[in-house]
């Protein structure tokens, strides 16, 4: 019996390619190792969108290097956007490591591994494709509540600070039919969250059918309770993606949206394709069509030529908007984007500064938007145990809010309505409304 290790770093299109490998790996009769140790096989799936990820991969190696000295039959692989972008940097220094594989290799995972046995040499493979969505695959999850579901591959947006469309390749889309396929077998598992993932969800686009109509097809699935999605471009969010929300309850009432910057001159440089305006302006539609729809977002400080007015520019976005939670990140330069060449790059010194002050006021907003739930009483799914209180759920709202509270008889998977009696952090917290009337007889 040959066991299988695989450590995923990055974003949720990681996570649901390392459970393909693991269905991939699984059907030639491999097992899941519990842990690195044990394993014969050990993959890291790589993140490739700022530096600090790839730094992360290289200290991890050294440790996995170490490993493999007092275990050499040990077979090593990357996967994944790093693979793609260092090859030869791995192949040059780094001997140790078998397998350089890119994302869209992955259905050669076992013809690989035989050919290595047979070898014993690195075999690099990085060849993107055009059309590989793995639809006719079966990830291998792990139990819980969500089930990741890919919809679409790869980028055409070409932003110009983000290597995703050099690391992944073209934009493809899967046939509706086989999402639709994989997430009834999901539900009949019993995962009753489906979140569909694409680098760019919501410029979907196979046959005649557009993201709204897959939206709609997903949610008439019959127990599928939830749905989510991410990450959509602001430019492929429509009045038809909008409306297909606002028609089914079990599509969830939060968006993310990316913003990136608040400064037209930035937002032009960066490629975004929308100007403050149009932002505002689709902030406003969302808010008309769905009322109560939380918005999440991405921004970066210090893209290069990013003034102190473009910054407040952002700022004052911000402020606008009142996101309801946001990734903030230091713009990292990645060779071969285009921005790598733009020679007005900005000091890390100044990005921390502005950073900082993103963070907080982030929080404020946070917080803000948090209280105002208080006294409500809202839906929660309940998903696990509290980390800091095992008497204690926590679960989310359709928002995508966390919500801690009282266990009482309610069990993981139930839908439970609950008193929002503070907000702290980024969190809510609560009482199932059914304690309510024994909680104040004890109080
Ligand atoms: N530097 C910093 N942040 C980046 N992102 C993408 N590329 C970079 C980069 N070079 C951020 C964007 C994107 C999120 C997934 O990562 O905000 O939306
Ligand atoms: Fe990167 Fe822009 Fe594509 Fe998102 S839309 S993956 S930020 S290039």
């Amino acid at each position: 019996m040959k066991l299988y290790y695989i450590e995923t770093y990055g974003c949720q299109m990681n996570i649901a390619d390392s459970e393909l490998v693991a269905g991939i790996l699984q059907k030639e009769g491999y097992v899941q190792a519990g842990c690195m140790d044990d394993a014969d096989v050990i993959f890291l799936n790589t993140c490739a969108i700022r530096e600090h990820a790839e730094k992360k991969i290289h200290s991890r190696l050294g440790v996995l290097n170490k490993l493999k000295q007092n275990n050499p039959a040990m077979v090593l692989g990357i996967l994944g956007c790093m693979a793609q972008h260092v090859k030869d940097d791995i192949l040059e220094n780094k001997p140790y490591v078998d397998f350089v594989l890119g994302p869209d290799t992955y259905r050669r995972i076992p013809q690989l591994l035989r050919r290595h046995k047979e070898l014993q040499t690195s075999i690099v493979d990085t060849r993107l494709s055009r059309f590989e969505v793995y639809e006719d695959l079966f990830p291998s999850r792990r139990e819980g509540i969500n089930a990741w579901v890919s919809i679409m591959r790869g980028c055409d947006k070409f932003c110009t600070f983000c290597i995703v469309p050099f690391t992944r390749g073209r934009e493809r889309s899967r046939p509706l039919k086989s999402i639709c396929n994989e997430i009834e077998k999901a539900v009949d598992k019993g995962y009753v969250e489906i979140t569909l993932l694409g680098q760019n969800v919501n410029s979907y686009y196979f046959g005649s059918a557009r993201f709204p109509d897959l939206l709609d097809a997903v949610a008439k699935i019959p127990g599928v309770q939830r749905v989510r999605f991410t990450s959509p471009h602001p430019k492929d969010v429509d009045d038809d993606m909008l409306f297909v929300m606002r028609d089914n309850n079990n599509l969830c009432k939060s968006i993310h949206l990316p913003l990136q910057s608040g400064s037209d001159h930035v937002l032009k440089r960066m490629s975004r394709t929308y100007n403050q305006n149009e932002f505002l302006a689709l902030v406003t539609r969302i808010k008309e069509i769905l009322p109560g729809c939380s918005l999440t977002t991405d921004i970066i400080v210090g893209f290069p030529g990013e003034t102190g007015a473009d910054f407040e520019e952002t700022l004052k976005i911000m402020k606008i908007v009142k996101f309801d939670s946001a990734f903030t990140f230091k713009y990292s330069s990645r060779q071969g984007t285009k921005a790598a060449e733009f020679n007005d790059q900005i000091s890390e010194t100044e990005k921390q500064v502005r950073l900082e002050a993103l963070i907080t006021l982030q929080s404020q907003h946070t917080l803000f938007n948090n209280s105002r739930e208080i006294g409500n009483s809202l839906k929660v799914l309940v998903e696990k145990e509290s980390k800091k209180d095992s008497n204690k759920w926590a679960g989310r709202t359709d928002t995508n809010k966390w919500v801690i509270f009282p266990k009482g008889h309610t069990r993981i998977k139930e839908f439970v309505d609950i008193k929002i009696t503070s907000a702290h952090g980024v969190s809510l917290f609560g009482i199932p409304e059914l304690n309510l009337e024994s909680t104040y007889a004890v109080i």
